[in-house]
């Protein structure tokens, strides 16, 4: 990112590590036939996703830095959390003068359940969307009117042309199609990124994917003519990325009628 000039992106969406892979390393047989939560699900325990906290704090401190710096005023910036990094994540934010503009929530209705039964089950992301212009220049692009004209057909929060809240209701599912390549351990729907990206860019804008994993951001942008730009550290995850991009001609089944597939990830210590 460093290498990037200033002022020359449109909309960052970090979906950066989340700092969680600690505690026990247990596996889920997928054999074991849990009602209602069929599907391929790991722990996901990665060594990009393992740092003590003064590092993970000076690690967010850097790329969000470098994302403020090649941001365009008119621009903003998407960071995915949970509540292991999102906290960090926020003061970052506001010490580097990002004002949030909104923190999202992302109910996902078919979250894995808890297992050990001493915690609430673990249902929702969370999104600080931000930008660089502070409370005196808000310049950033909100596509208001198209957010609450978009029906949304699988979320039960949100109904068309109402304002959209700050809860969206989307299950963490991917379809076949975004499977068809491989698997990344945290790829995100690309249900969710459509939803960023619609909101905050408009056509031909660059988006940008700090950690690019298997390309969900950068073939999102790709499917709603957006240009991209990703930079990811793990070979396999380029080579997957680049595999979907080459292929991303049209958008996946589930976008428009909701069928899918349960993968995901436990991010729960226990
Ligand atoms: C949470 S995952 C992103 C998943 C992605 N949203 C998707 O749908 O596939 C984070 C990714 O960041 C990569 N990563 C970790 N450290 C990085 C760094 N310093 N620079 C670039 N990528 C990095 C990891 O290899 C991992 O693929």
């Amino acid at each position: 990112m460093k290498e990037l000039p200033e002022n020359s992106v449109d909309l960052v969406v970090a979906d950066p590590p989340y700092n969680l892979s600690k505690g026990a390393d247990w596996s889920w047989d997928n054999e074991v036939d849990l009602d209602g939560f069929g599907g391929d699900w790991d722990k996901t325990m990665e060594n990009w996703d393992d740092m003590g906290l003064e590092e993970y704090a000076g690690f967010t401190q850097s790329w969000l830095s470098e994302a403020k710096r090649v941001l365009k005023p008119t621009g903003s910036i998407w960071t995915f959390g949970s509540y292991h990094n999102i906290g960090i994540v926020n003061m970052v934010y506001q010490m580097l003068g990002v004002e949030i503009i909104n923190e999202v929530i992302w109910f996902k209705r078919n979250a894995f359940p808890n297992l050990s039964g001493r915690r609430f089950t673990a249902s929702h992301e969370t999104l600080l969307w931000g930008h660089t212009g502070g409370p005196d220049n808000r310049e950033y692009t909100f596509n208001y009117e198209l957010m609450k004209s978009l029906p949304f057909p699988e979320d039960n929060i949100n109904d068309e042309e109402k304002q959209v809240r700050t809860v969206w209701d989307i299950p963490n599912n991917k379809s076949s199609q975004e499977l068809e390549y491989g698997k990344h351990p945290t790829q995100k729907p690309l249900r969710v990124l459509e939803r960023l990206i619609l909101s905050a860019s408009n056509e031909g804008d660059l988006c940008l994917a700090p950690f690019a994993g298997s390309g969900s951001t950068c073939v999102s942008a790709k499917l709603n003519d957006r240009d991209y730009l990703g930079f990811e550290t793990e070979s396999e995850h380029v080579e997957l990325a680049r595999e979907r991009l080459k292929n991303a001609k049209e958008k996946p089944d589930q976008l428009q009628n909701g069928t899918s597939e349960n993968q995901g990830t436990l991010n729960q210590y226990d």
